[in-house]
């Protein structure tokens, strides 16, 4: 196989069991998941189908009971907790549904935290920052604590600090679940053009079909098994109307039959 031909991430016959003997509960029940560097996955299904256990495997957050987790071909599962830890600070950034911030901290200095297990300076870290803030569209905003900003730039500000260290996957479980429909588009075109100017490969859950209208590929989970898995077209793509192929193919072919 060519080194094109790995992916960034290949789940293979992943299961995870919750709890032990009586109790246990199988939440993935044999799950095989390919996803290519740059990829944007809406992952979508039923509460309780699996969806936050899949993302933190994906995410080296958890372990799966069985199965294979290839990152860039090397199995995840064998290596040790310090090993996952370095994996998930170098490649992964985290953007959840309820934020996550720190409260009397500044914007500016919950966006650097991630940094300051690096061992970067001062410095390094402010300019980090700032970059990541004005990436996300809050310039002027850095020194507000998250008490003073919406739940959109709370959300944002979230987004600033899953960046800010140039992660190659941002895993995002229903990011948008504590915003209003404005608040809720605004993000997705803000993760939407992380992928699509950025190359970051996005990984999202979500219930809303809105939401997922952004992804380059949707997949939905039923019982902790893959259920379907089909590329979409991202909705700033289409054209205003339909998905943006149906308007042209309509004017051709009415040129034709004219
Ligand atoms: N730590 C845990 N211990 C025991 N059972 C768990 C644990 N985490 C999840 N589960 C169970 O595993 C199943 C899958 O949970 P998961 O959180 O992955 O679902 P989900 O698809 O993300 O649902 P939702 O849309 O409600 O967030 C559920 O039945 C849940 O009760
Ligand atoms: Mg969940």
């Amino acid at each position: 196989m060519s080194a094109d031909a790995i992916p960034l991430i290949r789940l293979r016959g992943v299961t995870k069991t919750y709890g032990q003997g009586a109790l246990a509960f199988q939440a993935l029940k044999g799950v095989d998941l390919d996803i290519a560097q740059g990829d944007f996955v809406a992952i979508m299904g039923p509460s309780g189908s699996g969806k936050s256990t899949a993302m933190n495997t994906l995410g080296c957050l958890d372990r799966p009971t069985t199965g294979e987790y290839l990152f860039k071909g090397v199995p995840v599962q064998g290596l040790d907790r310090d090993e996952r830890a370095r994996l998930r600070r170098r490649y992964f950034g985290f953007v959840f549904q309820g934020f996550h911030l720190l409260p009397r901290t500044s914007a500016q200095e919950n966006v650097e935290l991630p940094l300051l297990y690096r061992g970067e300076t001062t410095a390094q870290r402010h300019a980090a920052a700032q970059k990541a803030l004005a990436a996300v569209g809050l310039n002027g905003w850095e020194h507000h604590t998250p008490a003073e900003l919406s739940g959109g730039q709370q959300q944002r500000v979230a987004i600033a600090r899953a960046i800010v260290s140039n992660p190659v996957v941002l895993l995002a479980d229903e990011p948008t679940g504590n915003l209003d429909s404005q608040r809720s588009a605004e993000i997705m075109q803000l993760l939407w053009q992380l992928n699509q100017t950025q190359g970051i490969t996005v990984l999202m859950v979500t219930h809303e079909p809105e939401m997922a209208a952004y992804a380059r590929r949707i997949v939905h989970f039923r019982d902790g098994l893959l259920d379907s898995d089909r590329p979409n077209t991202p909705l700033p793509l289409r054209g205003s109307q339909g998905d943006g192929h149906a308007p042209a193919l309509q004017e051709s072919v009415a040129q034709e039959v004219q």
